[in-house]
């Protein structure tokens, strides 16, 4: 009988990506993966701690699993951002736990089996990146980090103390992956990285401009996406890039965090709204059509009335797609900890609601812009609310429900005439 895994993902897609390597990484040893996890001889967590509680989240799930490993004697692994910020802690919380491994980690999962390590929170000299052991679970995308860990310091995130300093991966090494993938049938590409726009290939110091360029211009790449771009690190070759092809997404998350400078400077974000306002301005005298979205933090420290104004009126003048936003929540070890407590939490909340009520009128408009129109939509497979249904996404990252085809190829890309907007989605019908 072979050995069985079961692989728990919580968070970005980092982590999914990471899980994939994990997977991948247990397939070559001949470990074959159950989505139950009674079912397994190891568990693995790959956990998130960029908000919320995540600490007491993943001790309670590691009591639940103590009492499955007495009846089953499956191994327990904690790998991820909260393995790397609690580390050794875990062992002496839960020691029924096999092994704590960080990010910098994944791909010395091997080793750390092999040799029975218990804690594995270091980044290793030579972070290994098995590249081909990838078990990618879309038939039609693929993740492909280019740069891992970070270097800037937003005073309220624990990501750069999770995932340690910036390491870009060579030029040639990503462009073999993203072949491999596209050959996979793995059509739409997502390049990855904390900053993404801060690549710089440690050989020939090609910029990210110059990689987004070359990755386009691989046979078969029918959509190029990236995430996450720091307003710092937008550059000419980036928009350049863009602009000058086609199958890069019109889509682009430019996390602001807020609209007000005063915060910016203690977040240390490095612009000011009146830089951040710029460099969407610049992109869109390039790229009209673009989708903006944006990640919102309210709440930090110290945030007033005015703050929270100068945020809700740039959202007015970006009018962004796509937000996501988030009460702000203190990371162990962050220097905004120093800064001052939270906000109160009612008005934390009231806030939140303020902002989400102006971002959906936005966003109402944007998607009712769509109907009648027909748009290129890369198709995905079956809805999934409407098994009669194909679903897919435009090139600026709308999903789109439509009615087609059953025996389209997964992966194509179709025109589809847009006749109805949804909550968030669109809904229509392929054309000849
Ligand atoms: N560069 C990363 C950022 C990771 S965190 C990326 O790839 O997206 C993702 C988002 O979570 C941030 O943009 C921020 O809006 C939010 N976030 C991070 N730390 C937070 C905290 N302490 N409290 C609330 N939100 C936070
Ligand atoms: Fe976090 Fe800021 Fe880096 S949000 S991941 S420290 S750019």
């Amino acid at each position: 009988m072979s050995q069985t895994y079961y692989i728990e993902t919580w968070g970005c897609q980092m982590n999914e990506l990471d899980s994939e390597r994990l997977s991948g990484n247990l397939k070559l040893r001949g470990y074959r993966r159950v989505d139950d996890e009674t079912q397994a001889n190891l568990i693995l967590l790959n956990t998130c701690s960029v908000r919320d509680k995540a600490e007491q989240k993943v001790f309670s799930r590691l009591g639940r699993l103590r009492e499955l490993k007495r009846e089953t004697g499956a191994k327990i692994g904690v790998c991820g951002c909260v393995a790397q910020q609690e580390g050794e802690r875990i062992l002496e919380r839960a020691p029924w736990v096999d092994f704590v491994m960080g990010p910098g980690n994944v791909g010395h999962l091997d080793e750390v089996l092999e040799h029975g390590t218990r804690l594995a929170v270091e980044f290793p000299e030579d972070r290994k990146y098995d590249a081909f052991a990838i078990d990618r679970t879309s038939p039609t995308k693929a993740w492909v980090t280019i740069i891992e860990g970070c270097n800037k310091n937003c005073t309220f995130c624990i990501v750069p103390t999770t995932r340690g300093r910036e390491v870009s991966r060579p030029f040639d090494d990503v462009l073999r992956e993203v072949r491999t993938a596209v050959d996979s049938g793995r059509v739409e590409i997502e390049l990855l990285g904390q900053t993404v726009n801060a690549y710089r290939c440690p050989i020939t110091g090609n910029d990210f401009g110059a990689l987004l360029a070359a990755a386009a211009e691989l046979e078969g790449v029918a959509r190029l996406r990236f995430t996450t771009s720091h307003p710092a690190e937008v550059n000419d070759s980036m928009i350049a890039a863009m602009r000058d092809h086609a199958n890069i997404s019109r889509y682009l998350h430019l996390p602001v965090q807020s609209g007000s400078s005063r915060v910016l400077r203690r977040m240390k974000r490095l612009y000011t709204r009146e830089k951040y306002l710029e460099t969407i301005a610049r992109i869109r005298a390039a790229i009209p059509e673009i989708h903006f979205s944006t990640d919102i933090i309210v709440g930090f420290p110290g945030e007033t009335e005015e703050d929270f104004q100068e945020t809700l009126s740039l959202i007015e003048e970006v009018r962004y797609g796509s937000l996501f936003a988030f009460k702000y929540s203190p990371r162990p070890g962050t220097p905004s900890v120093r800064i001052g407590p939270p906000l109160d939490d009612a008005i934390a909340s009231e806030r939140l609601q303020r902002l989400f009520d102006l971002h959906e009128e936005h966003k109402r408009e944007r998607l009712a812009s769509y109907r009648g129109r027909v748009v290129p939509v890369l198709v995905e497979g079956p809805s999934r609310n409407d098994a009669s249904m194909l679903s897919g996404r435009t090139d600026d990252f709308w999903v789109v429900n439509f009615h087609g085809d059953p025996a389209t190829p997964l992966g194509s890309i179709l025109g589809v005439r847009i006749d109805a907007a949804q909550h968030h989605t669109l809904r229509g019908e392929a054309v000849r």
